[in-house]
This record gives C-alpha cells, sequence and structure tokens, in this order.
C-alpha cells in the first residue's frame, strides 16, 4: 500500500458510482458541499483520500483523481442503515441542525457507529506516512480522531466540521454525548465553520469533561486541542471560468428563451433535505401569486432538489410534502406551458449550474439552518457580469461574509415575501454595488484561503499548506 502525507478521510468520496440501468458503471462528483469544496484544490494535492463510495458492500476498485489517490472503505448494508442512515442522518444531522426535525435516539446505531468509525481510522492509520497529517471531516467521523491517537500517536491529526455544531442545550441531549466529545477532542486542531462552534464547544468541554477550556483551546488529558473558526468556500477560478465558456453562456439564454422569456426567474439548488427550508419558500411564493404581487409565467421559480439519503423517512416524506405542494401551485397559478414553478428532482453537473446560476436573476437560499451553503457563494463567483441578486437566510453560515446580501428570516414568511419582492425589484445599480461586495469577499476567501488557513493552523511549520497549489 502506498503510503500519503497527507490523508483526508471523510464519509464521503468526491467520486460515486452512477450507475445507469445498463450496468456499466460510471464514475461522478458526489453530492453536497464537503466535496464540493474539496475535491478540485485536492485533485492538484499528492494526498490519499479515504471514503465510502456509496452503495452497499465491498469497496470498489477507484481511479485517482489527478494527484489525489483514492482508497475506499466499503459499508455493509447494515452498517449503511445503521451507520449512515441511523446515527450520522437520523441523530447527528437533525440534532446539529437546530432539531428542526426530531432527531431519533435508537441505541442499537451507536455499535455501528463505532465500528465505521474504527473501519475508517484504521484505513487511515494504514495509509498514512509516519508523520502525517489526517485530516477528518465531519459529523460521520466524530470518533476517529480519538481512534486515530490511540493507534497512530505520530500522527498530526485535524478535525473539521461542515455542519453546525449545536449549542450545549441540544448536544447534551445526546445519549452518547461525553463519547462524541472525547472522540473530536483527539484532534490537535477541531475547526468550525463559525465561531460560534468553537466556543460551544469550550462550553461542553467544561461542562462534560471539567476540562480547562477558551474559545481558542482546550487542555484534556495533558494535551492542548487548539479550535477556531475556518468558513468553507468554493473554487472561485473554476467557477468564473466555468461561467465564461460560450457554451455555458449560450445554455443560460437557451434556459431563458425554455422558460419563455420571463421577467424575472427565480432559481434554488438545493439536496432535498429539510434543512433547507424549501417548504417555507414554496409557501411564501405561493401567497405571492395568490395575493397578485407575482404572477406566472412572468416570473418562475425553477427548484432544483437533488435526491439526497431516500432511504431515511424524513426525506421520502418531505419528498412526498414538496412534490403534493408543487403540484398543487402549479394546478393553481399555472397555465398550459407556462408552470409557475419548475421542479427538477436531479443532479446537475457544473456547467448545466453556471449556466443556471447565469440565466437567474435572483437566487433563493432560505436554509433554517446550515453550516455554510456554497450554492449562495457560487452564484456570487458566476456573475461575472456583477448582475444577480441574492436572498440568503440568516441561518446560513454564509450570511455572515455575504452580508451584502437580501437576508432574510425563512420562518417570517411576511419578511420571506417582502424580501423576494424586494430583490425583484431592486434597481441594476443596487444589485451590481451588493453584487461586487460580495465578489469581493467570495474572492477573497476561495477554497484554497479556507484549505491553507486551516492546514497552516494544523501544521505552523507551513509545510502541509504548501502542498496545496
Ligand atoms: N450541486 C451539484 N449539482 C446539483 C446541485 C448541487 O453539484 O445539481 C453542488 C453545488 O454546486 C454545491 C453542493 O452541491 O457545491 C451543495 O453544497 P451546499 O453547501 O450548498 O449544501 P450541502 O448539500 O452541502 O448541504
Ligand atoms: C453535507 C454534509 C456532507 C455530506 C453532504 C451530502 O454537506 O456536511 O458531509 O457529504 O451533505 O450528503 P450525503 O449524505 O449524500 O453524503
Amino acid at each position: 500500500m502506498r503510503q500519503s502525507s497527507l490523508v483526508v478521510v471523510a464519509n464521503r468520496l468526491p467520486i460515486d458510482d452512477n450507475a445507469p440501468p445498463d450496468g456499466v458503471c460510471e464514475w461522478r462528483r458526489s453530492p453536497g458541499g464537503l466535496v464540493g469544496a474539496l475535491h478540485d484544490i485536492l485533485a492538484h494535492t499528492p494526498a490519499t483520500w479515504v471514503g465510502w463510495a456509496g452503495g452497499a458492500g465491498p469497496a470498489p476498485e477507484l481511479p485517482d483523481i489527478g494527484r489525489l489517490r483514492i482508497h475506499a472503505v466499503g459499508l455493509s448494508e447494515a452498517e449503511l442503515a445503521d451507520y449512515y442512515e441511523g446515527f450520522a442522518n437520523s441523530t447527528l444531522w437533525p440534532l446539529y441542525h437546530d432539531a428542526v426535525e426530531q432527531p431519533v435516539f435508537d441505541r442499537s446505531w451507536w455499535e455501528a457507529y463505532q465500528q465505521a468509525n474504527r473501519r475508517f481510522a484504521d484505513a487511515a492509520a494504514e495509509v498514512a506516512e509516519p508523520g502525517a497529517a489526517v485530516w477528518v471531516q465531519d459529523y460521520h467521523l466524530q470518533l476517529v480522531p480519538a481512534m486515530l491517537r490511540e493507534r497512530r500517536p505520530d500522527l498530526l491529526i485535524g478535525f473539521f466540521l461542515h455542519v453546525p455544531f449545536p449549542p450545549p442545550e441540544l448536544f447534551m441531549q445526546l445519549p452518547r454525548r461525553t463519547e462524541l466529545l472525547r472522540g473530536m477532542l483527539g484532534a490537535d486542531l477541531v475547526g468550525f465553520q463559525r465561531a460560534q462552534g468553537a466556543h460551544n464547544l469550550a462550553q461542553l468541554a467544561r461542562r462534560l469533561l471539567g476540562a480547562k477550556a477558551t474559545d481558542r483551546a482546550i487542555e484534556l488529558d495533558g494535551r492542548t486541542v487548539r479550535t477556531g473558526a475556518f468558513p468553507v468556500s468554493i473554487d472561485v477560478a473554476e467557477m468564473q471560468s466555468l461561467a465564461a465558456r460560450p457554451d455555458v453562456v449560450r445554455r443560460a439564454r437557451q434556459i431563458r428563451a425554455d422558460l419563455g422569456q420571463p421577467r424575472h426567474v427565480l432559481l434554488s439548488v438545493d439536496r432535498l433535505d429539510y434543512t433547507k427550508g424549501i417548504e417555507h419558500r414554496l409557501t411564501a411564493y405561493s401567497e405571492l401569486l395568490r395575493d397578485g404581487d407575482v404572477k406566472a409565467p412572468d416570473t418562475v421559480l425553477v427548484q432544483v432538489a437533488v435526491p439526497s439519503r431516500e432511504r431515511v423517512g424524513h426525506y421520502r416524506l418531505l419528498r412526498d410534502r414538496i412534490e403534493r405542494e408543487v403540484g398543487r401551485i402549479n394546478g393553481e397559478y399555472g397555465r398550459v406551458g407556462g408552470p409557475a414553478i419548475h421542479y427538477l428532482n436531479q443532479r446537475f453537473d457544473r456547467a448545466e449550474l453556471a449556466a443556471l446560476y447565469l440565466a437567474a436573476d435572483v437566487l433563493v437560499v432560505t436554509p433554517l439552518r446550515d453550516g455554510m451553503n456554497l450554492v449562495a457563494k457560487e452564484y456570487v463567483a458566476a456573475r461575472t457580469d456583477g448582475d444577480g441578486a441574492l436572498v440568503l437566510s440568516e441561518f446560513a453560515g454564509a450570511a455572515v461574509e455575504l452580508d451584502e446580501a437580501f437576508l432574510v428570516n425563512p420562518h417570517d414568511l411576511d419578511d420571506l415575501k417582502a424580501t423576494l419582492l424586494a430583490a425583484m425589484d431592486a434597481s441594476a445599480a443596487e444589485r451590481s454595488a451588493r453584487m461586487a461586495a460580495m465578489r469581493r469577499q467570495v474572492t477573497r476567501h476561495d477554497i484554497r484561503a479556507f484549505t491553507r488557513a486551516y492546514l497552516r493552523s494544523l501544521d505552523d511549520s507551513g509545510a502541509l499548506a504548501a502542498s496545496v497549489t
């Protein structure tokens, strides 16, 4: 086995198996912001990515991506159900997102979570060179840092949480809270999207472990664990060059033509997830149609809802509710050849997304809670024309940096309706001033800045950060 001096461990590999009905396997980029953020930058880095390729069964043989080596970990059907769909996505995910859906505490899932974490930790321990850095990602693998330290004390271990880290009153509900906390604190550096995450961790470390803790460092078992905020970002250059491609510009024009050249194109792009506030957005849009504030097909909403975690109950129910509501709204307010909502339950590639961003007058991002929301940053990066308006929930991590967006509280339907109208009606001068400020921010803090800041903080010799080109 080839060894590596930078190892990334994440539940998801950056590519997954898109097996069409004819059974011929084809690899494509996996869903979600974690992969979106790290895929491009690591493709040029001599590193190894340890993760799961989707589906049940033994680990498949996978191609490397540029200089990035891929090391697959297989998950059995039972692990998929109890570790991934169970503890990770039915217990931790809802709890970490303000319990917007009820977290499920099923005792039988804990063992599978531990077992799967153990296997990811073992795989990382095998591929890491002596003294290497291992960068563990996200809530699926919270026990990996401590497991790895036990087996390989020579390693430099980082942990980064892509989702929000909840306040103590929520975290304290977790039946295995102390083990989860100790697991993360096996790292040398624990990174969060927002400073609030580090603050919450310090409070919990004091309360549950009696540790000496500040918002920057936690003393535990004679070690110091550093903590901090590192807002994740996107590959701005990649999105800009996509948006400048003649075929993408042509495709954007074609999309507007296919939509019937409406005056206002609203666009939303989300995984089909209850944290994204899709239902709140549909209610607001439907009331605007009802009240005559907007009219279809003069105004249309394009909703991309990427299939996600489809075997988990909350997700199945959400899809049913959304599809019923889209049908109702189109039934009431659409006309032949002119629906009010264009609903797409599909995953698109980067070029098609860039074309959609260029075609949209307003991007509507309304999560009830979101670690960051990279779609918002991608829209800003794609709008090299300086036009377009962004409606952005205050509860997305991105709102901290993109405070020139039309910020909104998605729980407040009247605020949401008024903000949508304000974004649609904003003058060209206002749109361009807001977009220019947001573009400056996203360009300064792109994915390279994020990766370098994190790795520099993990390894103050600077060698790791320099390995990322
Ligand atoms: N995305 C994609 N194809 C799609 C829809 C989304 O590749 O059809 C990507 C999108 O470009 C972004 C990521 O999925 O990079 C979503 O990240 P975000 O942080 O917005 O949300 P998450 O899914 O991680 O909760
Ligand atoms: C979020 C999580 C990621 C996850 C992604 C897609 O971005 O933070 O860890 O990979 O959603 O979800 P999935 O369950 O398909 O991996």
